[in-house]
């Protein structure tokens, strides 16, 4: 006979590993998705997922402590909403606030196109229940556009650069920018940077914020005819609202839908990408330093990994690839890790650990940038859709053209 002192310990002890695998929440693969990094939280929105459907999921990565991926599953929590964003994929959210502690969200694709009413959301990540807030913006203000970068300045102006969209209702062409909507989130008042004759348009650019010196650094992208050139790296200066050009030293392949991190000590780390085949570029992992303005190429070769659609957040020398396609994986569920070292060397991991701490600047809060392309069966989708709705209000333009290099 079982004690029944032991029965009720084994069944309270049964209980708790129940409790533990049924709140454990484990995300579905996704592509094209974003992430947000407040505090020691990486939040992560929407994408499209391992089935090609579109998704609002928002949960965020705990990385308060540390967690060895080998041994737990990784801390994921899935965020109790008040209120969600539209399902999309290719939208970009960027962290604002006198306290850094909201998350600006701006358009990707709902599936429409040229809709201007789901266009911007906001959510304080202090306020409980959390919710997403519709911003109203006047019609013709901002366009609805996929693969942009957004990025906070040090004085909580945002801006958008960038992307391909529908245009206005009526346009019947896919149209990529090279306009800057710049959002003064503490006056609440838009405003368009200025344009430089030479600025291509393009989508699937990354956008780094330099909190010293207050300018955007774009790099890559696919423009309408090709991949934007990356050895001459257009500069936006926020302050002057001026464009530079930096010409680099060394720099590595051509490519677009890669993502990009700022690290402590002025180095970007450009990660992943697609070559003008669409396929995965040969060097994974090159970072520019920023001083120097000279590329250095990783110490070791990556398999595995996904290459477009993934996002980048960079937080004590730690990188989280998380998600995105794969050259085995359409959508991957994955987070990889990397320990980052001095150059481009680097170290992919099994674990996080919380100690590793570096003089950490406050807000390194780089813009995540959601770059990516859609999957065949997807493009079908909309064409389809498309085809079907062409008299509807709001709908997109035939997509030619996912970035045809
Ligand atoms: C998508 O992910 C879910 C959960 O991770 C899994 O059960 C399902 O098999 C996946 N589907 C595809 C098509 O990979
Ligand atoms: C993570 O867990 C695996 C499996 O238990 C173990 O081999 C490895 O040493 C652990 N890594 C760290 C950094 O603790
Ligand atoms: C995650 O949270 C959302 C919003 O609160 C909810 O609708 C959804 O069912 C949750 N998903 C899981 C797997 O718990
Ligand atoms: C940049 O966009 C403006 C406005 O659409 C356009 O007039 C200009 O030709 C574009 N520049 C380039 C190099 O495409
Ligand atoms: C690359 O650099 C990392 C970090 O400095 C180091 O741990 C690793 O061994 C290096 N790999 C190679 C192949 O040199
Ligand atoms: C990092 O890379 C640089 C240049 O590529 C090399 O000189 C240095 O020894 C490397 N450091 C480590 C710790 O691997």
């Amino acid at each position: 006979m079982i004690n029944p002192k032991n029965l009720i310990l084994y069944i309270t002890f049964f209980q708790i590993i129940v409790n533990i695998n049924c709140q454990q929440y484990v995300p579905k693969g996704r592509v094209f998705h974003t992430s947000t990094l407040i505090g020691t939280r990486i939040y992560y929105l929407g994408g499209q997922n391992n089935e090609s459907l579109l998704t609002n999921d928002f949960f965020y990565l705990d990385i308060s402590k540390s967690f060895n991926k080998t041994k737990d599953s990784l801390p994921f929590v899935n965020v109790t909403l008040g209120g969600s964003v539209p399902r999309h994929y290719g939208a970009a959210t960027t962290v604002f606030g006198k306290s850094k502690n909201s998350i600006f969200f701006f358009s990707g694709d709902i599936g429409a196109l040229q809709n201007t009413i789901q266009l911007i959301y906001t959510l304080d990540t202090t306020q409980s229940p959390l919710t997403w807030k519709n911003m109203a913006v006047s019609e013709n203000e901002v366009e609805r556009r996929r693969f942009l970068s957004a990025v906070t300045d040090n004085n909580n102006n945002v801006y958008l650069f960038g992307g391909g969209g529908g245009g206005k209702f009526g346009d019947t062409q896919y149209i990529r920018y090279n306009t800057t909507n710049i959002f003064d989130s503490t006056k609440n008042i838009w405003t368009h940077g200025t344009i430089d004759n030479t600025l291509l348009k393009r989508e699937g650019h990354t956008a780094t914020f330099l909190p010293d010196t207050s300018e955007i650094v774009y790099i890559g992208g696919c423009g309408n005819n090709g991949l934007i050139d990356i050895t001459n790296a257009h500069v936006y200066d926020t302050i002057n609202d001026k464009w530079n050009k930096w010409e680099t030293k060394n720099s590595p392949e051509q490519r677009c839908q890669h993502t990009a991190v700022l690290t402590n000590d002025d180095r970007i780390i450009v990660f992943g990408g697609a070559n003008a085949l669409k396929s995965p570029v040969e060097n994974y992992y090159v970072v520019l330093n920023v001083k120097t303005r000279e590329w250095y190429h990783g110490n070791e070769t990556i398999i595995e990994a996904p290459y477009r659609g993934h996002t980048a957040t960079f937080y004590n020398n730690y990188m989280f690839i998380a998600f995105g396609q794969g050259t085995t994986q359409q959508a991957s569920n994955d987070v990889l890790i990397y320990k980052i070292g001095d150059y481009a060397n680097f170290t992919e991991v099994d674990y996080y650990n919380r100690v590793d701490t570096t003089p950490f600047k406050d807000n390194i809060l780089i813009g995540t940038t959601i770059l990516s392309i859609i999957v065949v069966g997807f493009i079908g989708f909309i064409i389809h859709k498309y085809n079907k709705s062409k008299q509807m209000k709001g709908m997109k333009p035939p997509i030619d053209t996912i970035c045809t290099p």
